[in-house]
């Protein structure tokens, strides 16, 4: 039975409408998938390790090939929580609002834990960078106060689907779908609701084979 990781990043779910498509998403996929579970990591609210001083230290000293202090060493156990959790996942579902043209710190603080050598990627000289969370599918969810469809001249400025993207693709995945709802401010809530509705009909339909 697949377990399913949900990593929710709106700040303010009350108004949230990747959350809303999110849960409309996993609504659907667990009416079609009977039996298997999604366990949610909450980063707006949740404990995300700090990355500072003990464990950025710690990071260097695996890069180096040297042991951990006795406080990195401890610090570094928050590292290794928080990337068991991710692996243990089976599939990975990432809702996330855009601020400020990429995604919200404490999302980017949780990839800054979790993208660490030796356990999400590799490196030989021989081979470069090798992903090491393979196999399994990844679908991104993401809400956008504006518009940006490729092909315009806003396109430029999404630096959140190609960052996700990317770092997802760095540590091994290569099944990853999105899901947009767009634009949420400009245009007013009446588009926003409209274009919500049509993400969550096509979101349903994409849960039942993710
Ligand atoms: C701090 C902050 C920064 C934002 N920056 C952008 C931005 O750069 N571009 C944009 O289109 N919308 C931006 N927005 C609007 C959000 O992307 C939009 O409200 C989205 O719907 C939020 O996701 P949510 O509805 O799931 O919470 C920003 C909102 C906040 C609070």
């Amino acid at each position: 039975m697949a377990t399913v990781l949900h990593i929710r990043a709106t700040a303010t779910p009350e108004l949230s409408y990747s959350l809303r498509a999110a849960e409309a998403f996993l609504e659907s996929y667990l009416t079609s998938h009977p039996g298997e579970t999604v366990g949610t990591m909450n980063v707006a609210e949740e404990a995300v390790p700090e990355f500072l001083g003990l464990t950025a230290r710690g990071k260097y000293r695996i890069l180096r090939g040297e042991s951990h202090t006795r406080e990195e060493a401890e610090a570094w156990k928050g590292v290794e929580a928080e990337i068991e959790r991710f692996k243990k996942a089976d599939k990975l579902v990432i809702s996330s609002p855009m601020w400020n043209f990429g995604i919200p710190y404490r999302l980017k603080q949780y990839f800054d834990v979790i993208v660490q050598p030796g356990y999400t990627f590799a490196y030989s000289p021989e081979k470069g960078y090798t992903g090491l969370v393979t196999g399994r599918p990844a679908m991104l969810i993401l809400a956008r106060g504006g518009e940006y469809r490729a092909g315009t001249d806003s396109a430029a400025f999404d630096f959140q689907r190609p960052y996700l993207e990317s770092i997802l693709g760095f540590i091994g995945f290569t099944e990853i779908g999105t899901i947009i709802v767009e634009p949420t401010l400009q245009g007013g809530p009446e588009l926003a609701e409209q274009r919500l509705a049509e993400t969550i009909v096509a979101a349903r339909e994409k849960a039942r084979t993710f």
